[in-house]
């Protein structure tokens, strides 16, 4: 009784803590709104100091933002995230955070696979997470970080070698200018800790702010952040076909993925099997792209879907339909990192999340070791975002195995501008 009580006492606290900063935040932080009657100036200028100032002084004269762009890549565990996340990463002007939104779930429902009601929590706490972090604001995030970072500073940030801005100058000056990019756990060895103020710094240098996470459910619980006049989001949801997901993640996640795979083993599907982890990915994904698709009018120049199979086949033609949806031009990093990680080249395949390997092979390979049972059923959970997102399904154990065939059909999802 007293144990329970003193738990609920400091939950309280807690949130206390966490609402209280959240308040400040939207309460003193004008974000930089810009004065001037054409507000490329605002952004474009070099001086920021002078940009500060300048958008500052005035925060009330006009709702035209900075042109600075925020970037939300939304997607789920094993839809090429990784690697969509790294078409940002690359851009030198591009901050770029890999998962964020990881502290909120781990310290609020510290639990792999959340409940419905859990999901909406850990949705709403993110929220306000991605609306400061997209204000460069990352002392917010210390609200979840565990252990608390102390003077500000943290060793505990997840994936933050995933960052290429989290581990090059002003964060980190490991690195002379001549090397070549650090690998993930490198940049953590040489990086020591990392200070959060010089981070934030780093943020406001940046044109452009971009954030994967695949802990947002759907489309529709963005809609807060894409109406709100001080974010310029723009919304990159990535997709794939749920039955290559289905067949990654049970190849990558060993226990929660433990009865699909005795059902491949053994032929018999078995009577506990878990579903939602199918259901769960066809509902978010039907939910969000009939949202997408409808058009409304909120979603208007916000919105892109992509498909990871597209994104695979024609990795540069897709990579610059993106940027010209964002209005951000493509730089020469972006085609390197490209160039260089899509041509299946083995020796360069080091990146234990898989961002660097073959990209258009590994698309319909779930058909290879998926069994026709599987597919089947997984085409009846599925069957209405499967045909909206025109991943055809197969009628026999031939079609499924014969990769001549291939179940994409060309579809171009336009970005509703
Ligand atoms: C800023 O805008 C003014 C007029 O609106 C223009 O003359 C000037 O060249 C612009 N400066 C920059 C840096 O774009
Ligand atoms: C904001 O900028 C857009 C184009 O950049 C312009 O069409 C619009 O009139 C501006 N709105 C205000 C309130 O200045
Ligand atoms: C934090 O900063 C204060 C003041 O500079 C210093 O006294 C303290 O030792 C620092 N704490 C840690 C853990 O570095
Ligand atoms: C972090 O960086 C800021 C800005 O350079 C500096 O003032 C601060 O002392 C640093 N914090 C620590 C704990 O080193
Ligand atoms: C691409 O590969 C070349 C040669 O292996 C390397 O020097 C360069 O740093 C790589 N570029 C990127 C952006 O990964
Ligand atoms: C595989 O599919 C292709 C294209 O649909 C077809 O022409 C071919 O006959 C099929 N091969 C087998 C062995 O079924």
């Amino acid at each position: 009784m007293q144990c329970s009580w003193k738990a609920v006492f400091l939950l309280a606290l807690a949130s206390i803590a966490i609402q209280y900063t959240a308040i400040r935040t939207f309460t003193t932080k004008s974000f930089h709104m810009c004065p001037s009657p054409n507000p490329v100036n605002c952004t474009l200028s070099p001086d920021t100091d002078g940009l500060d100032r300048l958008c500052e002084e005035s925060p009330s004269t006009s709702y035209n933002l900075s042109k600075k762009i925020h970037i939300l890549i939304l997607a789920t565990t094993r839809t090429g995230s990784s690697f969509g996340g790294q078409l940002f990463n690359q851009h030198s002007d591009i901050f770029y955070l890999f998962e964020p939104l990881y502290h909120v779930q781990f310290t609020l429902i510290p639990k792999p696979s959340p409940s419905k009601s859990e999901r909406q929590v850990i949705v709403g706490a993110s929220r306000d997470l991605l609306r400061s972090l997209y204000d460069c604001d990352l002392y917010f995030l210390e609200n979840y970080i565990r252990p608390q970072p102390v003077n500000h500073t943290t060793d505990s940030l997840f994936r933050r070698g995933s960052s290429k801005a989290l581990c090059s100058p002003p964060v980190c000056e490991a690195l002379g200018s001549g090397d070549s990019p650090m690998e993930d756990g490198e940049c953590v060895k040489k990086c020591g800790t990392l200070n959060l103020t010089l981070a934030t710094e780093s943020c406001k240098e940046h044109g452009h702010v971009a954030i994967k996470t695949v802990r947002v459910p759907e489309v529709k619980d963005l809609r807060a952040l894409v109406e709100d006049p001080r974010l310029n989001l723009k919304i990159i949801q990535l997709v794939r076909d749920p039955r290559g997901i289905l067949a990654s993640r049970s190849e990558t996640f060993r226990d929660p993925y433990r009865l699909w795979r005795i059902w491949k083993a053994t032929g018999r599907k078995p009577y506990n099997l878990d579903t939602t982890q199918l259901t769960r990915i066809c509902d978010d994904f039907l939910n969000s792209v009939s949202t997408g698709l409808n058009r409304p009018s909120w979603l208007k120049g916000k919105y892109m879907l992509v498909r990871y199979e597209d994104l695979a086949r024609d990795p540069m033609g897709k990579t610059e339909e993106i940027y010209s949806f964002l209005g951000i031009p493509i730089d020469g990093n972006v085609e390197r990192w490209i160039h260089n990680n899509t041509r299946g080249d083995k020796s360069s395949a080091k990146h234990k999340f898989g961002t660097l390997r073959n990209s258009a092979a590994i698309a319909e390979s779930w058909r290879l070791t998926l069994s026709y049972e599987i597919v089947e059923f997984a085409q009846s959970v599925c069957q209405q975002v499967l045909d909206q997102l025109g991943y055809k399904m197969v009628g026999s154990v031939q079609e499924l195995k014969n990769l001549t065939f291939s179940l994409i059909e060309e579809k171009n999802f336009l970005p509703f501008l």
